[in-house]
């Protein structure tokens, strides 16, 4: 068996240990003799597993007893529908525009409602987070939307922004468990599992109890009324059951590794590792304002779309694979998930100063 480093954006890698775990256990669960995907999800065996999930999950974020977990299907792009229509009231609500996702959820909010775009870093191609500290924040906004961490581009939200006191909604997709949050001052957290949790075909939504209710817009179908995953325990159909299982086992992983402090403390050395480089390089560099620069995924490019081209290519030789950045900005990404070793970070980086003796000019 040969493992690559992984570097994809999503689905990502995921820790080992959890993955070997899972392979022990693809026959016979714990002595039910049977698969968790074989498995009824009315059992007792399967209401512990997501029953230990979420409580896990609650452990590790911290999320008080006002806020309900939801392990829901559909992906993000679900959730860019069922946020405005489960949350307009007033049919208005504010958007701050970082990214492609950030653009998606705003264009697909557009057909519910009144939706303002109060921010944006289109100007400069994604590449920095806009002062947020004093927005045009709408008098009747139901709420104001982030995409925390956004993937294409490499940048994060160091600070969340000054919502005048308006829910907070936020996209955290892909720095979900990255580092410690407070729960407290959002009304609504999601992100599909398949960056740093789990594998695709789940979709992680906290949402605080007063935000959940039947005053939804006309039409909304069944199955996209929080209320009913919240009044069923994620339930109410024939939830992602093998992938909940994976998410309890990466929580538990986590725990072990000493939680969410912990996780960030790893994650901020395997990024300096990778910054420092791109800050020193005379090939490479990274594309992102300093400030704003996330843990989680790193673009860089050489200035030249053939040496990136070839960049891609020979890493991919060397057994480092997905660093061919996302199709609409080109370049190099490394996204350095929680289970990606510092080892795979530090051995990416030798790779990338053997490239630049070789290539520099
Ligand atoms: C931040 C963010 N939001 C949303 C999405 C879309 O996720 P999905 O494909 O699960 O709908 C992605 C995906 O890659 C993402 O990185």
């Amino acid at each position: 068996m040969s493992r690559v480093y992984n570097f994809s954006a999503g689905p990502g890698v995921l820790p080992e240990e959890v993955l070997k775990e899972a392979a022990d256990e693809m026959l016979d669960y714990n002595g039910t003799g049977m698969s968790v995907m074989e498995m009824s999800h009315r059992s007792k065996e399967y209401e512990a597993i997501i029953g230990a999930a979420e409580q896990d999950l609650r452990d590790l974020l911290n999320i008080p007893d006002n806020y309900k977990v939801l392990f829901l299907q559909g992906g993000a792009h679900l959730q860019f529908a069922m946020i405005p229509m489960n949350l307009l009231k007033n049919g208005v609500a504010d958007y701050i525009v970082t990214g492609q996702w950030a653009k998606k959820a705003y264009e697909e909010a557009k057909r519910y409602g009144k939706i303002n775009c109060v921010a944006s870093s289109a100007d400069k191609t994604f590449s920095y987070i806009p002062d947020c500290s004093d927005l045009p924040i709408s008098e009747d906004a139901d709420y104001v939307y982030i995409c925390e961490n956004n993937t294409i581009y490499g940048t994060k939200f160091k600070e969340l922004p000054n919502t005048k006191g308006k829910t907070l909604v936020a996209d955290v997709s892909s720095c979900f468990l990255s580092e410690p949050m407070d729960v407290t001052k959002y009304g609504l957290i999601y992100g599909g599992v398949q960056k740093n949790i789990g594998p695709a075909g789940v979709v992680i939504v906290i949402i605080r109890e007063d935000l959940i209710t039947d005053d939804v817009l006309p039409g909304t179908p069944t199955m996209m009324k929080y209320k009913i995953h919240a009044d069923n325990g994620s339930m109410y159909n024939t939830p992602p059951a093998y992938g909940i299982y994976i998410c309890g086992k990466v929580f538990k992983w986590v725990k072990e590794q000493g939680g969410l402090e912990a996780m960030k403390e790893r994650n901020e050395r395997k990024a300096k590792i990778l910054y420092d480089f791109l800050d020193e390089s005379r090939l490479f560099r990274g594309t992102v304002e300093k400030k704003d620069r996330s843990l989680m995924n790193v673009p860089f490019v050489t200035g030249s779309d053939e040496l990136d081209a070839l960049f891609v290519k020979e890493a991919k030789e060397a057994g480092f694979v997905n660093l061919k950045g996302h199709r609409s900005v080109g370049g190099m990404r490394a996204s350095i998930y929680n289970a990606m070793p510092e080892e795979g970070v530090r051995k990416l980086v030798e790779f990338m100063r053997e490239f630049e003796a070789k290539h520099q000019a």
